[in-house]
């Protein structure tokens, strides 16, 4: 496999060698890309003895064979086209921003932009630069498009300063990188049936009961899941998300609509995540016109379609099934009961009384449960841990080597 590095212009410039150096310890054939800055701090020779490839150092270097139908190609194209994976390390403030505003104005810039390949960056620079809120902000826009950001270590710093801006181990970028890989293309066969969004039941014509999800959490594992090389039907309730391109959008409002679509469709599936959060109740009779202020109201509901219990009827072998649980209280006890009882394969536990996680936020905390298992996947952008939870959820399918008690306490354990 082909890893590309994009080497920028900072003081850990130099560590970019034994990064390279590692990753072909991996038997991964490494190209580097280095920016102008870059230079001024290692010679683009060092890279080119290593890896035993021209390092790219400009967008119109010519290619590196001399025959005909190489001198005619495109060499960013070709370079996004071939690469499993593209590192930036250590990345600038500077190529952060550039990637996060789409400037493509040198090859590494235009690489970024033209490659469909995993991207990962390690930043690395002063504390201040590191925790300029443009900087905080680029990365965000970073995390958010599935970039994987390989957060600096604290320490001394080169400028010397103390604090966040040292550039990871190589070990650790040597691990993000070996994740990506390993992630491409590993649910390729597979269609993944993601639910999303929070459903409405009509008051009357202009109201509607409804709740509090955006839909990100959804739609973040439909991303992930296209990414990983499934084919994705994604059942959205509103939200105000674009859906991942290329997948197949089935919209609907209410809870019968997403249990009709989701039903359907259950053929298809190999794979459901029932992120969506379904409204529990709908008004009996809703009101034709729009209803008035007159005193109290009394609204007669009565409760919806349970769409996870009807899957899990009508499944058949193979069919994995991760529901989705909001609560409050007693988190581990509700999401267990709603596990056994369901008889889904698992559920994603959400604590929503926990601040700054959950609903409508773009990062999240949950525990992931399975019937022997409770694993802790703790607070990170939601686009890190829908790849979690897909991950977990493909181990479903190995044999277990220990089969708990049912009413065993549950071992927590961290995700690994
Ligand atoms: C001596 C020196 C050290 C620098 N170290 C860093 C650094 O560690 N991190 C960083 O983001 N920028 C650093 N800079 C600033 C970048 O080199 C500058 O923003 C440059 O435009 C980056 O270009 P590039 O992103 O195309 O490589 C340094 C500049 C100098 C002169």
């Amino acid at each position: 496999m082909k890893v590309t590095v994009g080497v920028c212009g900072g003081i850990a410039a130099y560590k970019a060698a034994e990064l390279v150096r590692t990753l072909q310890k991996q038997a991964l054939d490494v190209h580097v890309v280095m920016t102008e800055a870059a230079q001024h701090f290692v010679q683009p020779l060092t890279f080119a003895a290593l890896t035993g490839h021209k390092v790219i150092t400009g967008l119109w270097d010519m290619p590196e064979s001399a025959d005909a139908d190489a001198a005619s190609s495109i060499e960013h194209m070709d370079a996004a086209q071939s690469t499993d994976a593209l590192v930036v390390a250590p990345a600038t403030a500077n190529v952060l921003a550039k990637f996060a505003h789409g400037v493509a104005d040198d090859f590494l810039s235009t690489l970024y932009l033209a490659t469909t390949a995993p991207v990962i960056v390690a930043p690395a620079m002063n504390v201040n630069m590191w925790q300029h809120p443009a900087t905080q902000a680029n990365l965000e826009v970073l995390a958010n498009r599935n970039v994987r950001v390989v957060a600096p270590e604290s320490g001394y710093l080169a400028c010397g300063m103390t604090g966040a801006g040292r550039l990871a181990e190589t070990e650790t970028i040597l691990e993000a990188v070996l994740s990506v890989l390993h992630h491409r293309n590993d649910l390729a066969g597979e269609t993944v049936l993601v639910t999303a969004g929070g459903t409405r039941e009509a008051l009357d014509p202009v109201r509607f009961l409804g709740n509090r999800s955006s839909g990100k959490m959804g739609y973040a594992m439909a991303e992930a899941a296209q990414r990983r090389g499934a084919r994705v039907i994604l059942v959205s309730a509103p939200t105000a998300l674009r859906g991942p391109a290329n997948c197949e959008m089935v919209p609907v409002v209410t809870t019968q609509d997403m249990r009709d679509a989701v039903l359907s469709r259950l053929d298809q599936a190999t794979i459901i995540i029932k992120a969506a959060a379904v409204a529990d109740y709908r008004a009996r009779v809703p009101a034709d016109q729009k209803l008035r202020r007159s005193g109290p109201l009394t609204l007669e509901l009565e409760p919806t379609e349970d769409i996870l219990a009807a899957v899990v009827e009508r499944r058949r072998p193979g069919l994995l099934v991760v529901g989705f649980a909001a609560e409050t209280e007693d988190v581990l006890a509700h999401g267990r009961d709603k596990l056994l009882r369901k008889g889904a394969d698992a559920i994603v536990l959400n604590d929503v009384s926990r601040e700054g996680v959950g609903f409508d936020s773009d990062r999240n905390a949950v525990t992931f449960l399975t019937r022997d298992r409770a694993i802790e996947l703790p607070e990170m952008n939601k686009r890190e841990l829908a790849d979690h939870i897909l991950d977990e959820t493909l181990r479903l399918r190995r044999p277990l080597q220990v089969l708990a008690e049912t009413d065993a306490d549950l071992p927590v354990t961290s995700g690994d």
